[in-house]
């Protein structure tokens, strides 16, 4: 099957979606504090998403009950909302998808929670780098897989592991699109990159071993097999003419 390009007018579309997503996120930061549950985070979100005339893409889909992510800690993605409750020194990732006119926005960021340890610091940098990385790699012409060559490169070098498991994916007009974006892969594999395609790059990087394993209690929270920290850090990005866009990146922090 072939990557969908996008129309003009799709791509306002998602646009509008994806700095919905990213404004989410920033709205989300006052909340990421000790004390709070990730229930808790999970309802502003959706009194957010709400207000702004928006849908949560996860709610209800294959059963998820959260309006959002909330994968702490050990947590490498896909934790549910509940009744968790945020302790000093947590690392939080918050994933964040939106539906608006039926156009789909899809971002990750992480939170520390109070004070964190360096090494959190630490992993939570790298992987920051890691999406940077990742987007560096996005023109027109360039195979996909050279953003998972660079970002595995980076993570490897710097001492972590990258998760194989779950991936990056197209997005816009459905949650889930072609093509897979391997955040590990070989140089210069995969499919090339055209103007107007629109996919995510969402690295998850492990402090221990790359492994996931999934919850038996909810079918979803992958966690990391050694129980050693995750993060993640995820964006929407667009193919331009001269290279890319990153749709969700609302602050211009990348
Ligand atoms: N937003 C996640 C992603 O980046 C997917 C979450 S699916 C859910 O692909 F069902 F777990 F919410
Ligand atoms: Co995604
Ligand atoms: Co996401």
């Amino acid at each position: 099957m072939a990557i969908k390009i996008k129309t003009l007018k799709e791509i306002q579309g998602i646009r509008k979606s994806a700095q919905l997503a990213g404004k989410c996120l920033k709205y989300l930061e006052q909340f990421a504090v000790p004390g709070n549950t990730t229930q808790f985070i999970n309802d502003k979100a959706l009194e957010f998403m709400k207000e702004h005339g928006a849908v949560s893409a996860t709610l209800g889909y294959n059963g998820f009950k959260g309006a959002i992510c909330t994968s702490p800690n050990d947590v490498i993605c896909h934790g549910v909302p509940g009744p968790y409750v945020l302790k000093d020194g947590d690392i939080l990732n918050i994933d964040v998808t939106t539906v608006l006119n039926g156009y789909y926005g899809d971002t990750c960021k992480m939170y520390e929670i109070g004070t964190v340890t360096d090494e959190a610091k630490e992993l939570i940098d790298v992987t920051k780098e890691c999406l940077r990385i990742g987007m560096k790699e996005c023109y027109p012409g360039n195979r996909f897989g050279n953003i998972g060559y660079a970002i595995s490169e980076f993570a490897h070098n710097k001492g972590y592991s990258v998760v194989y498991e779950f991936c990056g994916h197209g997005v816009g007009l459905k949650f889930h699109e072609e093509p897979e974006v391997a955040h590990i892969a070989p140089k210069n594999s995969g499919k090339r990159m055209r103007p107007g395609m629109i996919f995510t790059i969402e690295p998850m990087i492990n402090q221990g071993k790359a492994r996931a394993k999934v919850d038996q209690s909810d079918g979803w929270t992958a966690r990391t097999i050694d129980g050693k920290l995750s993060a993640q850090f995820e964006h929407t990005i667009l193919i331009t003419e001269t290279g890319f866009e990153a749709l969700t990146d609302v602050y211009g922090d990348f």
